[in-house]
């Protein structure tokens, strides 16, 4: 089994609201396609349809008022666009994708994924479908509700279902020293240890995230590489990066793996 992780820099236009990248998406369901991988999971995150619109209603901040009520729906409606993009390009290149809504099957407590309902997921996978999830609003226990990132996702089904590898695709190259967008001299970690994420100095995003950004990435990572499940981060701007990283070949980016 393998879990990709499509980010939303690279499906989307950050910059600009609601704007999908859809060469890109497209190309990177032929990536897909190509690789052959035939358990596959597919998360992918929010860019510019899902932060912009949680950063206006602080749906991360939790439930205070009941306007953001409709933050919430207008969150989720925007992530099923985005997801119906990505699914309907993923059929179009023979992938049998399914769309899987976390906010129906997810629900958190401080942010932090308390329950899992992940019969679905196991069922679309044994027929051999390709379950699309994606960071998505959700249920928290204490705050009434919060936005679960594309990230979480991925660690918690990795870890659950004991994944093969998982496969990070980025709009940047991997892993820096530091950040890459501000810093010319940042240099490429290849590979890196569960116990050395802690103290990379990860940099500071452009563009809204209501998730965190690469710091908190690295840490959900940490999580997976530690159980044994090495973790690929690659640039999906880069046409075959993604299809090589799927296929567990050796491409320019970062392997954080316990075994090392
Ligand atoms: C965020 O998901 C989803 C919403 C804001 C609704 P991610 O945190 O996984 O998205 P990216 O990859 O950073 O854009």
């Amino acid at each position: 089994l393998v879990v990709l992780k499509l980010g939303g820099s690279v499906i989307t236009v950050k910059e600009e609201p609601l704007k999908p990248d859809e060469a890109t998406i497209k190309r990177l369901a032929s990536e897909v396609a190509a690789s052959g991988v035939e358990e596959l999971v597919v998360v992918h995150g929010g860019g510019s349809f899902g932060h912009p619109i949680a950063d206006r209603y602080s749906i991360h901040e939790g439930f205070r008022e009941p306007g953001q009520l409709r933050g919430l729906a207008e969150t989720h409606l925007a992530m099923e666009e985005l997801n119906k993009l990505v699914v309907e390009a993923l059929i179009a290149e023979g992938v049998p994708a399914v769309p899987l809504p976390p906010l129906s099957c997810f629900t958190t407590r401080r942010g932090i994924i308390s329950k899992a309902f992940l019969a679905p997921l196991r069922a679309l996978l044994a027929l051999g479908a390709v379950p699309v999830l994606y960071g998505d609003v959700v249920m928290d226990e204490e705050l009434g509700f919060t936005i679960l990132s594309g990230d979480q996702i991925v660690a918690h089904v990795a870890l659950s279902l004991a994944a093969t590898r998982v496969v990070l695709a980025l709009d940047v190259d991997g892993v820096f020293n530091k950040d890459p967008k501000k810093h010319p001299d940042a240099v490429l970690l290849e590979v890196l240890r569960p116990e050395d994420v802690p103290s990379v100095e990860a940099g500071e995003v452009a563009a809204v995230d209501v998730t965190g950004g690469m710091a908190r990435k690295l840490s959900e990572m940490a999580r997976v590489a530690s159980a044994g499940i090495p973790v690929f981060f690659t640039s999906a701007r880069k046409p075959g990066n993604v299809l090589k990283a799927l296929r567990g070949e050796k491409v320019r980016g970062t392997l954080l793996t316990s075994k090392c």
